[in-house]
């Protein structure tokens, strides 16, 4: 059983004390973010079939339907265990998958060796600029340790009129507001310290909390090099789908 205490790096509990980085606070520095996804990789798609009822395959395959084209060289930036990526690759793209958490590469390896795996980090992609004909991200760009950076990073390795899909858990304004906070702020947390890696799901929440709305995402995007901008929304709200052409 996992404490935050146990499962969160030193380093981040020292910026805990110093700056109000932690799991509760849904801001962790790079390293400690890496480090937690190693942690919990076991558990990774088992949790997420269980804390969406299967809906999140569902969503990534729309988001590959929407970004990629047959015959795009396609980055699926923060692959995880790759589920992404191969319906990027389904879709007829030709792949490259990119996390700096190897014990997540290490799964998405495990279920698909024809797609290129790549360690590095969103922050420093180690790829030429204008490489690819479209970038997904599924449920990535949230941990980013600088969201501004990572998106100017993605921006930087799109070709011109390229296309960036980001897949993001969101909160629903709507009447699935009250439901969601049981599920998301109370259920997934107690059920996250039966885990090992159990801090992730107390950061999970706390992390969706402090990330920009939709509309914000959306403005943001716009500032920093994407054109035509759109968002929607899925499954009463709690997810939404940014697409933009990089400008
Ligand atoms: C919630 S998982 C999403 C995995 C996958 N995209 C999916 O659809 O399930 C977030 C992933 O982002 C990775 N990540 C977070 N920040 C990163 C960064 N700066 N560079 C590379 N990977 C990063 C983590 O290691 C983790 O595997």
């Amino acid at each position: 059983m996992g404490s935050v205490s146990d499962e969160v790096p030193e380093g981040a509990i020292t910026r805990h004390l110093t700056g109000g980085r932690s799991a509760e606070t849904g801001t962790l520095p790079s390293e400690g973010v890496r480090r937690m996804f190693d942690r919990i990789a076991p558990v990774y798609d088992a949790m997420n079939r269980l804390m969406t009822a299967g809906l999140d395959q569902r969503w990534r395959r729309i988001t590959v339907e929407r970004a990629v084209r047959p015959g795009d060289r396609v980055l699926d930036a923060c692959c995880g265990t790759g589920d992404l990526a191969i319906a990027a690759a389904g879709r007829g793209g030709k792949v490259t998958g990119l996390d700096f958490s190897e014990r997540m590469l290490d799964r998405a390896r495990a279920k698909d060796p024809s797609i290129e795996w790549v360690r590095g980090d969103v922050l420093s992609l180690p790829f030429p600029d204008a490489s690819f004909d479209a970038v997904t991200v599924g449920f990535g760009v949230r941990n980013v340790d600088d969201l501004e950076a990572g998106v100017c990073e993605l921006r930087r390795v799109l070709r011109p009129g390229g296309l960036l899909g980001i897949l993001e858990i969101t909160r629903p304004t709507g009447m699935l507001a009250p439901f969601y906070r049981v599920w998301f702020d109370n259920v997934i947390p107690a059920l996250g310290r039966l885990l090992p890696g159990g801090a992730a799901y107390t950061y999970l929440p706390a992390s969706v909390r402090r990330f920009p709305p939709p509309a914000e995402l959306a403005a943001l995007l716009q500032r920093n090099g994407f054109d035509g901008v759109r968002f929607e929304r899925f499954a009463g709200g709690i997810v939404a789908l940014h697409v933009g052409t990089a400008a």
